[in-house]
């Protein structure tokens, strides 16, 4: 268990929190000291995490949870503050792409990814911000991606369209709340070793986009990004808002 605690028994939302990116970030929360909400759609991820956290000595909920519905949103930040107090810190995770040229995205694929990577953001911080603004204030990051900053060949339109709308939207959030002590900023991975990236690219594809796409030729680790996602939620990012912050190898500097 780390010996930095800057988290010491705050309630803490974490969607997505049953792998990869998700899941580092929970266990990092709770290992300062997070009361933590695992917020999570498939209910054995979610639960495994959860107790992982604990088995750890942690604290942790599992709140089962559609990050794309409202009503499951709601609940779930309820849940959250019912069982740990008022959130405080929020990391909204959740977002997923189905590959296809521009030409060949149907419009039921456009959606999905627009609702899970753009639509998920936005519920997340309606039903979060009411609750930090009547406590105080807290802190946001969502994950948004390289993609939705730069071309990324591999990414698709629609998955770059709605990352680029996180940065926005995380932006417009920061700038509207900075007067109740709400601070939002978003991180922009570059290729994370996950298992939903291992489920769309060969290891092969993998290191063609390490090598040829970024200065720091391997793929980030999700212990990298939850890093990242601490320090910005963290005290120590008092005066950071409104940012979107790349951890991505020197992703597409490179060529
Ligand atoms: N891995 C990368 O290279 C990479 C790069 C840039 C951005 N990202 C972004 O990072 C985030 C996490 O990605 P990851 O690679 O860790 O993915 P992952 O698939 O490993 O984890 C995502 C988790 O979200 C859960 N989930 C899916 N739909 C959900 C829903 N509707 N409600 C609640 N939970 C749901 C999944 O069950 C899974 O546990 C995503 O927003 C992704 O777009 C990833």
């Amino acid at each position: 268990m780390s010996s930095n605690r800057r988290f010491e028994g705050r309630s803490v939302i974490v969607t997505g929190a049953g792998s990869g990116i998700g899941e580092a970030t929970a266990r990092a929360f709770a290992a300062e000291g997070g009361l933590v909400t695992i917020a999570e759609l498939d209910g054995d991820k979610g639960r495994a995490v959860c107790d992982a956290i604990v088995a750890d000595g942690g604290k942790a909920r599992f709140v089962e949870t559609d990050a794309t519905d409202e009503a499951s949103v709601r609940a779930m930040v309820e849940a959250a503050c019912a069982a740990h107090g008022p959130v405080r810190h929020a990391f909204n995770n959740v977002g997923a792409a189905k590959l296809g040229s521009l030409e060949e995205l149907s419009l039921e694929d456009w959606n999905w990814t627009v609702q899970i990577s753009l639509t998920s953001t936005f519920l997340a911080m309606k039903h979060e911000i009411p609750v930090m603004k009547a406590n105080g204030g807290g802190t946001i990051v969502n994950t948004a991606s390289m993609s939705g900053r730069i071309f990324t060949p591999s990414a698709p339109a629609s998955y770059s369209a709605a990352k680029a709308g996180v940065i926005h939207l995380s932006h417009y959030a920061s700038c509207t709340y900075a007067r109740d002590n709400i601070r939002v900023n978003s991180v922009l991975p570059g290729l994370t070793a996950t298992p939903q990236i291992a489920s769309m690219f060969t290891l092969e594809q993998q290191a063609e986009v390490a090598s040829h796409h970024q200065m720091i030729h391997r793929c980030v680790q999700p212990s990298e990004i939850a890093a990242a996602v601490l320090f910005l939620s963290s005290d120590e990012a008092a005066m950071i808002t409104g940012r979107g912050i790349e951890i991505s190898g020197g992703g597409a500097h490179a060529s």
